[in-house]
């Protein structure tokens, strides 16, 4: 256990000195000479050699053909090509490191063990990961299977100077370039960046596709497949104003938004520039804003609340119609928590939250599911097994469930238990929730920046009266509303980076509002606080952005992939 510890220590070592090599390849704007097309495949190909040493494999310099200016990745797919069923490997893409060789001939990381790939000129381990290494004529790397590599090991094993293993089959690949231009943009340009294709008909779209596998340091592109077309690239998406158009690199001509319907032959060069539309897009009106009259600060909790039951029956308890009160227009999920509040030890339950499903009831009262029986929730009026989860119902006033301990789980069972038609229990204690409402705004927000965006209008959340931010309110808005409101949070700048898909772009952010009025608050949320009625509304506004290579943004982006990467890692120690 110690030892795997230890060499996953060693591998994030190694990744850390990863992130601190400079992307190569990234410059301002393209020099206009690689804006072209071609050479093709064959005018292009340098030989390189790659040896792979350990558990029993001795594989001493295979030779193998590449277009100049591939990645080692690359070079890997081409050899693992050319020399068929000898090489084949497993890999897994990391947005920010790139790839990791995770199995060479399916030997994987086992027993402390790791692929170690090393320069065979100069027999050290290489400081960086395989997408950021070039291949050049002649270069040669050594894959070595050891426990004991450290930075600056030197190899020794027995493919030092040895012979060539020429290919069994010639290269079948043919060669796509793509070129992002910085123009209009903060990122850094991408420029002439080969790409391997199968020789079979290829399109703009598979070029991109591919790019994303091949080359992730350089394209990371999101594509919308049923239309074929590309919504963000390397973190920029379309918006309202600008899109990603292709052209054909160094003319203007400009491909279709459809990617399927340009194709690519060997040498063809595609460049794509965050392009002003056009046509500007017209901002929809239909639906995208909330009511006007919805948007007001109130009621606060006691003119809004309605009155319901929830009983419990099964493993031993009865509880029959427990009253409660709970504001109106809440789900059951907040209804339980309200009746949990005012019936303390009378009814307790607990919960697992899917993020596509919502919440499901693992137990109530200390007790969970066993031997094929489960809580199921059943309305009282018909009696009938609910059709949809806790988080999709909503209470009204004299609404009434009922919570069945039962292992019949057909769809049509009908409730008969001692529940049915019994006088009600009044609850303990008062309620101690204040609310707050929270309205996530759709103007600005168009079919192109997300087609799955849900707009939320004055929707009730509950807060524990100890709670007192804006930013607190989203995180209890995430965990208690979950199909309504998926929040993603900067925990270290206590803001908000996305609502329900839609992040912020180029020029817009989420502003966060008292509903209705106009000076923006904050984004630090936690300097705002929430009293009982308030209604927090959050806007996607343009902003002015600073310009220039990569902004301010880059710094938050780092620490981000870092977080990521540490998450990683303690998953793969706890699987360990
Ligand atoms: C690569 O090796 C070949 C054969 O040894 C040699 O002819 C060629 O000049 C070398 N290329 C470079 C760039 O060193
Ligand atoms: C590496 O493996 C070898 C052979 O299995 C073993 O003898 C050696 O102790 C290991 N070294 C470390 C640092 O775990
Ligand atoms: C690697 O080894 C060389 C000499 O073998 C030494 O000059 C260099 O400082 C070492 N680098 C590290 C990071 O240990
Ligand atoms: C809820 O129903 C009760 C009984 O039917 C009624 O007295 C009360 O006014 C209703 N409350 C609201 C808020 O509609
Ligand atoms: C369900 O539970 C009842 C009563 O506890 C028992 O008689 C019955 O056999 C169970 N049915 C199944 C399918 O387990
Ligand atoms: C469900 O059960 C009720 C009576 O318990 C019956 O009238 C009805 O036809 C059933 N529906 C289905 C779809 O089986
Ligand atoms: C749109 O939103 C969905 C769900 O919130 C998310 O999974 C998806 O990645 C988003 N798509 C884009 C293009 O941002």
């Amino acid at each position: 256990m110690v030892s795997k510890l230890t060499a996953v220590v060693a591998v994030f070592v190694l990744c850390l000195m990863v992130v601190a090599a400079e992307h190569p390849g990234h410059d301002a704007l393209c020099p206009s000479t690689e804006m072209t097309s071609g050479p093709p495949i064959a005018d292009t190909l340098v030989t390189s050699h790659l040896t792979v040493d350990g558990s029993g494999i001795e594989l001493c310099s295979m030779e193998y053909r590449v277009p100049a200016k591939a990645t080692m990745y690359q070079g890997m797919l081409a050899a693992s090509q050319q020399h068929g069923n000898s090489f084949k490997f497993e890999s897994e893409a990391h947005p920010m490191w790139g790839h990791f060789v995770s199995s060479i001939n399916d030997v994987g990381s086992e027993g402390g063990f790791y692929w170690f790939i090393f320069d065979k000129d100069t027999l050290k381990t290489t400081p960086v990961g395989v997408d950021f290494i070039d291949i050049a004529d002649n270069s040669s790397y050594i894959w070595h299977y050891s426990n004991s590599s450290q930075p600056n090991t030197t190899y020794s094993g027995p493919c030092v100077g040895s012979s060539v293993i020429p290919p069994p089959m010639p290269l079948t690949f043919k060669v796509g370039y793509l070129s992002v231009s910085s123009a209009n943009t903060d990122l850094f340009a991408v420029c002439k960046q080969p790409v391997l294709l199968p020789t079979t008909p290829t399109t703009v779209y598979a070029l991109v596709d591919l790019a994303n596998d091949q080359i992730p340091l350089f394209v990371q592109a999101v594509l919308h497949a049923p239309q074929k077309t590309v919504t963000s690239l390397d973190g920029l998406a379309n918006d309202d104003r600008y899109a990603w158009t292709g052209y054909r690199a160094g003319s203007n001509e400009k491909i279709p938004y459809d990617l399927s319907l340009t194709a690519i032959s060997d040498g063809d060069h595609i460049e794509f520039r965050y392009d002003e539309r056009s046509e500007p897009m017209i901002p929809a009106d239909n639906g995208d804003l909330c009511p006007g009259e919805e948007l007001t600060s109130g009621p606060t909790i006691t003119d809004t609340l309605v009155t319901s039951y929830l009983s419990v029956d099964g493993g031993g308890t009865v509880q029959c119609s427990m009253k409660y009160r709970v504001p109106a227009k809440s789900t059951v999920y907040q209804g339980m928590l309200a009746a949990s509040q005012q019936h303390g030890n009378g009814f307790e339950f607990e919960s697992t939250l899917y993020a596509k499903f919502g919440h499901f009831i693992t137990s109530i009262n200390s007790v969970a599911p066993m031997g094929g029986s489960y809580w199921l929730i059943f309305d009282d009026v018909t009696k009938m097994l609910t059709p949809v989860g806790v988080d999709s119902i909503h209470v009204k006033n004299g609404s009434s469930y009922i919570w069945h301990y039962t292992n019949d789980t057909g769809h049509n069972v009908t409730y008969r238990g001692p529940c049915v038609g019994s006088s009600f229990i009044p609850p303990t204690i008062p309620l101690t929730y204040k609310v707050v409402y929270l309205t996530i705004s759709g103007a600005n927000v168009h079919q192109t920046t997300n087609d799955t965006f849900k707009r939320v209008c004055k929707q009730t959340v509950l807060i524990p009266s100890k709670e007192t931010s804006v930013f607190r309110l989203l995180e209890i808005a995430n965990s208690q509303i979950p199909i309504t409101v998926k929040a993603e949070l900067d925990l270290q700048g206590s803001s908000v980076r996305s609502f329900n898909g839609v992040s912020m772009r180029r020029s817009y952010r989420w502003i966060g509002f008292k509903a209705g009025m106009d000076g923006p608050i904050p984004y630090d949320l936690s300097m705002s606080t929430v009293t009982d009625g308030d209604h927090i509304e959050f806007r996607y506004e343009e902003v002015e952005i600073v310009t220039g290579p990569r902004g301010g943004a880059s710094s938050a982006g780092q620490s981000v992939a870092l977080v990521t990467l540490a998450v990683l890692l303690v998953n793969v120690v706890t699987s360990l």
